[in-house]
């Protein structure tokens, strides 16, 4: 494309786990490109399909009624990285570097840019191909809500909801039975679908990956509520949260994927120990991938549809290697270079820790 022609075909794709608000993305996108005279070539599940050369072009058709529903109509995978790209040589899965099969899938689509959406991970990939020439514009996603460079990312206010709606649900049959309920979030490294959603069910415990607790704290916090009368506890654990001088609790390595840790497993462990150790009845629900499905909220609806339509904006405006991201109520743009590899991590002076604090709420540690 030479330097001062516009651009006429974008490519799109979504990568890493899928979250509520992708297709709102894409809508976002797909639309205000048609009405100026853009083509948009949809690539099928992320990087593995770029890899793999599957892409279709995308009408308006395809976009139409896609707003509420959640996943992602384009597919994704995390297992798809180019430069760490997993083959099967002789029955073996080995790691082989497929980002020269990309460059030539973009050009032999014919594309001008490439928006991707993703995380952390995607991110990352992004940054690679911009260095080989690509011209690519980044959108954050992920239920995790840990990319440093942008306020919040889509999908996060749809999983809290989630967790608060189910923390709702556990607290009455707690209340029935007088039990402790404990209850794992996702989040991998970052603490903040269980803090914020723990606050928003009302737990009376949160463990978070940032602060490693104390099960002194974790107990007598559940003695004492027993004590007052209180005959149920909610404990509200995310799945990297781990116990002072001990270790995550790791369910599954799968070198294949982008990260190859699947954490998973804390609540039964706590759920185990709090038994044990208060002699009060205790039963455990991890709510899995429950918190990545489903209809995105009208929070990350009108979020997303800011992102994608931003991101359309900087591509016409040639604006390519940075990433769309929310500062306070502002959407603006970070090269992507800057946004890779920070993680936003809960920290112990944050309003949300505070604010739990002043409700009652332990945090397994005096640290905060
Ligand atoms: O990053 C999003 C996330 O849902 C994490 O919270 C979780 O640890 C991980 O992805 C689960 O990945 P998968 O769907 O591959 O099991």
């Amino acid at each position: 494309m030479a330097k001062s022609s516009p651009i006429k075909r974008i490519g799109i794709l979504t990568g890493g786990g899928d979250c509520p608000g992708l297709n709102a993305v894409i809508r976002g996108v797909v639309k205000p490109a048609h009405d100026n005279g853009l083509h948009v070539w949809g690539i099928r599940d992320g990087f593995e399909g770029f890899v793999e050369g599957r892409g279709n072009m995308l009408y308006d058709k395809d976009v139409s009624g896609i707003l509420a529903q959640g996943g992602t109509i384009l597919g994704t995978s995390n297992k798809g990285d180019p430069f760490h790209f997993p083959e099967e040589i002789n029955g073996e899965i080995q790691i082989v570097d497929k980002s020269k099969e990309v460059v030539q899938n973009y050009e032999a689509w014919g594309l001008d840019a490439l928006i991707a959406i993703g995380g952390d991970g995607t991110m990352h990939i992004a940054h690679k191909l911009s260095k080989m020439g690509l011209n690519v514009i980044g959108v954050p996603k992920t239920i995790d809500n840990d990319l440093d460079a942008t306020d919040v990312t889509f999908g996060h206010d749809s999983a809290v909801y989630v967790v608060s709606e189910a923390l709702d649900r556990l607290h009455t049959t707690a209340s029935s039975h007088h039990r402790v309920m404990v209850l794992e979030t996702m989040g991998r490294y970052a603490g903040w679908i269980a803090l914020h959603g723990g606050l928003a069910g009302g737990a009376d415990i949160i463990l978070l990956p940032e602060f490693p607790f104390d099960w002194d704290f974790v107990f007598e916090k559940v003695k004492r509520r027993h004590l007052v009368g209180k005959k149920f506890s909610i404990v509200c654990v995310a799945e990297g949260a781990k116990p002072k001088g001990g270790k995550m609790v790791v369910k599954e390595i799968d070198k294949k994927r982008t990260d190859p840790i699947q954490l998973g497993g804390i609540a039964e462990l706590v759920a185990k120990k709090i038994e044990e150790e208060t002699g009060l009845e205790t039963r455990y629900t991890i709510l899995g991938h429950l918190q990545r499905g489903g209809s995105p909220t009208p929070y990350d609806r009108i979020l997303s549809t800011k992102f994608g339509t931003y991101a359309i904006q900087l591509a016409m405006k040639k604006k390519f290697g940075r990433m769309v991201a929310l500062k306070g109520s502002n959407i603006t743009s970070v090269k992507i270079e800057e946004a890779i590899g920070k993680q936003k991590l809960v920290q112990p002076d944050c309003q949300a820790v505070q604010a739990g604090k002043a409700v009652g709420v332990c945090f397994g540690t005096d640290e905060c």
